[in-house]
């Protein structure tokens, strides 16, 4: 066999219905559902070489540079799932990554790395079976479930749903669905500013989070309340139910940040500067009827999202009202991925 040379590039996403807590093999408690964002992804590429061995050799280097930390994780990943993963035997692999938006930028996207690892896996083993064609992308998203539970979710365009919920027969708690084909024109137009409150690393990993779901006193209100924004997302993205978007996305940013507070021990990712950037979007809401809302990840930044046709307006209450609010005065213009994911 000759040496096999392949890239992938895969987008971060942003929950609008959040995973928090999760059982097993890294199974959600509750469905969730995102737009898979455009501008900030993570390109990789694996130069995979036959060495005379019945195992294999990795490297790992991110931006150029060795990153012990990660290389640690995809060993750990590969061992931890190796039945799915025999066709690595014998091969060396020089695994390269970056990301298009900046490092210290506060943005960990463990969903477009560790999807975009798997896309070139699954390429690898397209290459050494000639009978896997084309790749199957509910596999790929079960694989990057296994890597990190939220990476489900990006290997598809617009909007995908991860976690079973009765109104979409095909969903499923081992793998995210696509939701292209049910989504309102209006969402598909949607912008993601980032507010870049700040760019340190969080002091509270999203694996300790999931964990303190468990014996959490609020969990099982959390995961039903998170199972009706759910069916009730899946209504309003169909027809285009602005108002009903803003409610569910504001509501899920919030209780999430609540869970954190209220769980054994608590703690606390928002900052003071999260809060004046929600006061003042839902203060310009209020005076100006432009449809834009808040939400948050497991961190202190904040995501504005809001359809094409509020562009200049948003762009306009970012700089004059907002920036003053973020480190550097940074922020991130996303969209969403609105075409094929390569
Ligand atoms: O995929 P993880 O384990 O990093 O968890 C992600 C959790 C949130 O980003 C807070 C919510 C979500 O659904 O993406």
């Amino acid at each position: 066999m000759n040496e096999i040379s392949v890239s992938a590039t895969s987008p971060s996403n942003i929950a609008i219905v959040k995973y928090w807590g999760k059982h097993g093999n890294q199974l959600p408690n509750n469905p969730s559902i995102s737009f898979t964002l455009s501008r900030c992804h993570t390109q990789t590429h694996i130069k995979a070489t036959p060495n005379a061995q019945q195992n294999y050799n990795l490297s790992f280097l991110f931006e150029g540079q060795p990153s012990p930390k990660f290389q640690e994780k995809i060993e750990k990943y590969l061992v931890d799932n190796q039945q799915y993963f025999g066709f690595l035997k014998g091969l060396d692999l020089e695994v390269e990554s970056s990301n298009s938006f900046p490092h210290s930028s506060g943005i960990a996207s463990s969903a477009a790395s560790m999807s975009a690892l798997v896309l070139c896996l699954l390429q690898i083993e397209k290459a050494v079976n000639s009978d896997v064609t084309p790749i199957d992308m509910r596999k790929a998203s079960m694989l990057a479930r296994l890597a990190s539970g939220s990476a489900a979710r990006s290997v598809f365009p617009v909007m995908a749903l991860w976690g079973a919920t009765h109104s979409v027969p095909d969903s499923s708690d081992q793998y995210a669905v696509p939701l292209t084909d049910i989504v309102n024109p209006v969402f598909k137009t949607y912008h993601d500013s980032i507010m870049i409150v700040s760019n340190k690393e969080k002091s509270v990993s999203s694996r300790v989070g999931h964990s303190l779901m468990n014996g959490h006193p609020l969990a099982e209100k959390r995961y039903a309340t998170a199972r009706e924004n759910t069916e009730r997302l899946l209504k309003v993205i169909k027809t285009g139910d602005l108002e009903g978007f803003i409610e569910i996305a504001e509501a899920e940013a919030l209780q999430l940040h609540e869970m954190m507070a209220t769980s054994t021990p608590p703690y606390k990712l928002i900052e003071p500067n999260t809060l004046s950037i929600i006061d003042s979007v839902r203060k310009f809401r209020q005076q100006t009827k432009i449809p834009v809302c808040f939400t948050l990840d497991a961190g202190p930044n904040v995501h504005l999202l809001y359809p094409e046709a509020s562009v200049a307006a948003v762009k306009e209450l970012i700089e004059s009202e907002l920036l003053k609010y973020c480190h550097e005065n940074r922020w991130i213009d996303d969209v969403v991925m609105n075409n094929e994911i390569k």
